[in-house]
């Protein structure tokens, strides 16, 4: 009976643990592979790099200088498209299903870092944008 009780405990926690992974950790652990391919060197994301990358201002566009242009200062605020159309907020804790769908990630890495940088991000600047993003 009381081994019956541990290895219900038991099941538990290994039935529990897969919960906390998610799309977006699949996405970051892909990203994560990919930058140690191009740097053995690599030691993680950086929150810290993110937000520069996000607040960089460049000179590919004139109308869309930075990520910031159409996401806005704050990424915890709705930002807004060249257009006028709105953009809810990069900010996870704003937006909670940011960055969980790796197709609709790609497409927009790959449209605006086009955009912004003329160029496109790489899979460290991409882990580090989605950290920041992660951390607010
Ligand atoms: C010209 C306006 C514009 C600029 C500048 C811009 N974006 Fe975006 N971005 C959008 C729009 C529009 C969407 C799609 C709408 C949405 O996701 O709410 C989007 C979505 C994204 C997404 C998808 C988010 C998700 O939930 O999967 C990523 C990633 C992204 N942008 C990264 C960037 C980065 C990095 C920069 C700067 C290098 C940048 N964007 C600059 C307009 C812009």
């Amino acid at each position: 009976m009381k081994m019956k009780l541990v290895l219900a405990a038991l099941a538990a926690v290994v039935l529990a643990a897969p919960a906390q992974a998610g799309p977006r950790e699949d996405i970051l652990q892909g990203y994560a592979t990919a930058a140690k391919a191009a740097d053995p060197g690599f030691k993680g994301f950086d929150a810290a790099r993110g937000k520069a990358l996000y607040e960089q201002q460049n000179t590919a566009s004139a109308d869309a200088p930075s990520c910031s242009t159409c996401h806005t200062a704050s990424p915890l605020k709705a930002g807004k498209t060249r257009a006028g159309k709105a953009i809810d907020p990069m900010a996870v804790s704003a937006t909670p299903d940011r960055f969980t769908d790796p197709a609709k990630v790609e497409k927009w890495f790959g449209r605006n870092c086009n955009t912004v940088l003329g160029r496109d991000c790489t899979a460290l600047e991409k882990g580090d944008f989605i950290t920041y993003l992660s951390s607010l």
